[in-house]
């Protein structure tokens, strides 16, 4: 193999002579976007409320005239139920055309990347997209890659900020809280959140916002599910507190609302869990429940894995909101989309 000669190093003439590393401009991400809940201001998070009351209340003739005929695409990587078809259907009731994308049946398939088909989708007319992506980080590659309004509809274990507002506005309306919410809305409320922290966007989500309205949030779970370092994400203009209790009996003791989660088998890795133990100390069981919590909220963002975390007894019972959760999907989702579609992309950028 013939060996390369190196090219003569080029003599330095000084500092000016060398050139400036280019600087590629990232283009802004739409302010009408939502990539993670901390990127809302207390303000925001009001007028998304304020929005989704407006919206729900408006007659289906009246809403339907708010995106009449603007271009919505859902880019679903992973699967979905709950959050594709609110999604759906909030923008079919503020009158937009939607179209959906699955990895399944689409060039993804084929191996198209992120980038490419959401520069396909902005070319075919989408003003704004909607993603789901097993991928921690990927709406923000799409939000600078197509300049649109990208809603992040759940990221690998990032984040799932339509999901945390939904779960507020349900919080709110079942303790008598006005939606005009501050710093200490939640001032007193206890919010358990137990399961599979470590691999849960909705957690994250939900702590990082519950947490600035003032509430203690508490995290429970075994230890391969629930790091220690988890008590730090505490974001700075926290007014409440995040902390980590392994006792879910104590947890309850002191919550008024309780959020289960599943066991992200699709996330363990090749972590092995003994089940049976798993559900000895976390079970959300009705003897559990009644004992310890029997005033409390009891919430699951779905999926539910009936017999595992909780029992159909307590994901039915009168203390579950969990089909309120799922209804209220719609609203917050309403005014998601609303807001995507009005903010002018001369505003200032945020995340
Ligand atoms: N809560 C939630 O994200 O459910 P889906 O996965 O069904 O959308």
């Amino acid at each position: 193999m013939p060996v390369k000669k190196k090219a003569p190093k080029k003599p330095s003439s000084g500092p000016t002579s060398r050139k400036p590393t280019p600087f590629v401009a990232r283009p802004a991400i739409h302010p009408g976007s939502l990539l993670s809940v901390t990127s809302l201001s207390l303000e925001e998070v009001r007028n998304i409320l304020k929005l989704a009351d407006q919206l729900e209340r408006e007659s289906p003739a009246r809403r339907n005239q708010h995106l009449f005929k603007r271009r919505i695409s859902l880019l679903f990587y992973e699967s979905s139920t709950r959050t594709r078809t609110s999604f759906e259907l909030a923008a079919k009731a503020l009158g937009a055309d939607t179209t959906l994308v699955s990895d399944k049946s689409s060039s993804i398939e084929k191996g198209e990347s992120l980038k490419d088909t959401g520069l396909t989708l902005r070319a075919l007319g989408a003003e704004c997209i909607i993603l789901r992506s097993p991928y921690s980080g990927a709406p923000y590659l799409l939000a600078e890659t197509t300049g649109l309004p990208i809603l992040n509809a759940g990221d690998g274990m990032h984040e799932h900020p339509s999901q945390a507002l939904l779960d507020l506005r349900t919080i709110l309306s079942r303790l008598g809280k006005p939606s005009n919410v501050g710093s200490n809305t939640l001032k007193g409320v206890t919010i358990t959140i137990c399961g599979d922290i470590f691999h849960s966007r909705v957690a994250r989500s939900n702590a990082l916002l519950l947490s600035r309205l003032g509430a203690c949030v508490i995290l429970c779970g075994p230890t391969p599910l629930l790091p220690e370092a988890a008590a730090q994400i505490a974001p700075e203009d926290a007014t409440g507190r995040i902390e980590i209790e392994r006792d879910f009996s104590r947890a309850l003791q002191r919550s008024q609302v309780v959020m289960m989660l599943r066991i992200q088998a699709e996330r363990l890795a090749g972590l092995a869990l003994d089940l049976e133990e798993y559900k000895a100390r976390y079970q959300a069981n009705a003897e559990r429940i009644a004992q310890y919590a029997p005033k409390a909220v009891i919430m699951h963002p779905g999926p539910m894995i009936r017999g595992l975390e909780i029992t159909s007894e307590v994901a039915d019972g009168p203390q579950s909101v969990i089909e309120e959760q799922v209804h209220n999907g719609v609203a917050i989702r309403m005014a998601l989309i609303a807001r995507a579609l009005s903010t002018s992309k001369e505003k200032k950028s945020s995340r």
